[in-house]
């Protein structure tokens, strides 16, 4: 407990005028503490920047009390409705939507990158096959730091934007390349004439012997699922991606950076979390033991797919995976699904249990996205390099945003020193 306290409100009224206050097109406006140190002498304390905006951008924009997502202005039920995912990787890295040349300019260029250098497929052969495949994804990725770095001088604005379209046409490659290896089936060389989810499902799903036969409702969903994941402003893999590059490190090395943390259970992780739990789960009959387990403070146990650190509402990206999850089971007649039955059981007990509801614990994006996977054959293990193909494109939209703005300085936040305080060495003898 804190047993001082620096007012900066009533008490101290001179210093407090010091701080300006500074406001964004929407949302909460901000104190720019940037001087407090140098007129208090104090830092701010603030664990998991849960009141902190480590930076000011114009790329997404979140109003977790009222389950609002935009990217860019633009709600994210109209570019889910409307849109295709190419469409929106080019909203987030220009700031407009494309009219129908710059989309055609767009489509070709990214084409022209999908390929990825033969010597890339070298490394994964160096990965044990069982090799979760976040694991390898981190690897693969950071790996394109070292083709791509005597070509990339982070502060020209042409290398950042080629380096951008490098990534997210390459992705999908690496991503299928993933599960390909993983599977022992050999990698399957993209086709640029198909669309980007259709590509990246048949690289997936494919093999050399037949030809693939794409769903469109299948491919429609999984293009959603890009969709709905491609950016979500300051969440803690972005946060990682800026961090990482504000040291004017490689693009891709700070992607892989922001892979790795995307893979824990408390992000990008929860997609396969919600599986696992919905298997071990099993049946409706058990569900109240699990609920239990999630309410009980010594059990470690959380109901993965539910509760966000902005969203205090439904999220709305759960609402549109919902509707595409209802679509997609009808499409494969699916909808008496156990797995599915169990999952919507799960949400209604946990939407009516005094202990979600008080903590505002809605379920959130992952819930579905997992089920919708999973119907589209795609294998658990796959789920987070998934979430990690669509998020690429928020992580390097927000890395260009950083690098280009003129207040970037390099990551580096202070602390509460709470060790032992300063003391002599003794010898050793007398220790
Ligand atoms: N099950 C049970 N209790 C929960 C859960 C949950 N899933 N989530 C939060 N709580 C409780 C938590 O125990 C705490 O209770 P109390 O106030 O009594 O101590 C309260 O709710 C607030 O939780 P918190 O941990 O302080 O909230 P946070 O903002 O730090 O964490 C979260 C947010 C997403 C990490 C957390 O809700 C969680 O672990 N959820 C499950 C994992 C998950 O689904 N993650 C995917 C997030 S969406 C995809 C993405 O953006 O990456």
């Amino acid at each position: 407990m804190a047993e001082n306290y620096v007012s900066l409100t009533e008490d101290d009224k001179e210093k407090a005028s010091k701080l300006p206050i500074m406001d964004g097109t929407m949302g909460p406006s901000v104190v720019d503490i940037r001087s407090l140190y140098a007129q208090t002498g104090y830092f701010t304390y603030d664990p998991g920047f849960t009141s902190t905006a480590s930076c000011s951008s114009k790329i997404t924009y979140i109003d977790g009390d009222n389950g609002i997502l935009l990217y860019r202005g633009y709600p994210i039920e109209q570019l889910a409705e409307k849109c295709d995912f190419l469409e929106v990787c080019y909203l987030l890295l220009n700031g407009e939507l494309p009219n129908g040349a710059q989309m055609k300019e767009f489509v070709t260029i990214i084409s022209q990158h999908v390929m990825v250098h033969e010597q890339l497929t070298k490394f994964y052969s160096g990965f044990r096959r069982d090799a979760h495949p976040m694991a390898v994804l981190v690897g693969v990725v950071g790996a394109l730091s070292a083709f791509y770095h005597d070509v990339t001088d982070v502060t020209r604005p042409e290398d950042r934007y080629i380096a951008a379209i490098r990534l997210i046409a390459k992705m999908p490659n690496i991503v299928a390349m993933c599960h390909k290896y993983s599977t022992g089936m050999p990698f399957i060389y993209p086709k640029r004439k198909l669309g980007y989810a259709e590509n990246f499902m048949r690289m997936m799903m494919g093999d050399p012997y037949d030809d693939y036969i794409a769903n469109p409702v299948l491919i429609r969903a999984l293009d959603r699922i890009l969709i709905l994941h491609a950016d979500h402003e300051q969440n803690a893999s972005t946060s990682t991606v800026r961090l990482a590059g504000s040291s004017g490190a490689n693009p891709y090395a700070c992607v892989a950076a922001g892979i790795a943390c995307l893979w824990g259970a408390a992000h990008g992780g929860a997609n396969e979390a919600v599986l696992n739990m919905l298997e071990e789960i099993g049946d409706v009959t058990k569900i109240p033991e699990y609920v239990a387990k999630a309410k009980d403070k010594s059990d470690p146990f959380r109901l993965m797919g539910f509760g966000h650190r902005v969203y205090k509402n439904y999220d709305p990206r759960a609402k549109l995976m919902r509707q595409t999850c209802h679509e997609v089971l009808d499409e494969l007649n699916l909808n008496n699904d156990p797995m599915f039955k169990l999952a919507m059981e799960l949400e209604r007990i946990a939407l009516e249990d005094e202990y979600f509801v008080e903590r505002k614990l809605y379920p959130n994006v992952d819930f579905y996205s997992g089920i919708v996977l999973r119907a589209l054959g795609i294998p658990t293990e796959m789920f987070t390099a998934i979430f990690a193909l669509s998020r690429s494109v928020g992580w390097i939209a927000q890395w260009d945003e950083m690098i280009s703005d003129p207040e970037l300085k390099i990551g580096r936040p202070r602390q509460l020193y709470r060790g032992v305080a300063k003391r002599d060495v003794q010898p050793i003898s007398s220790r």
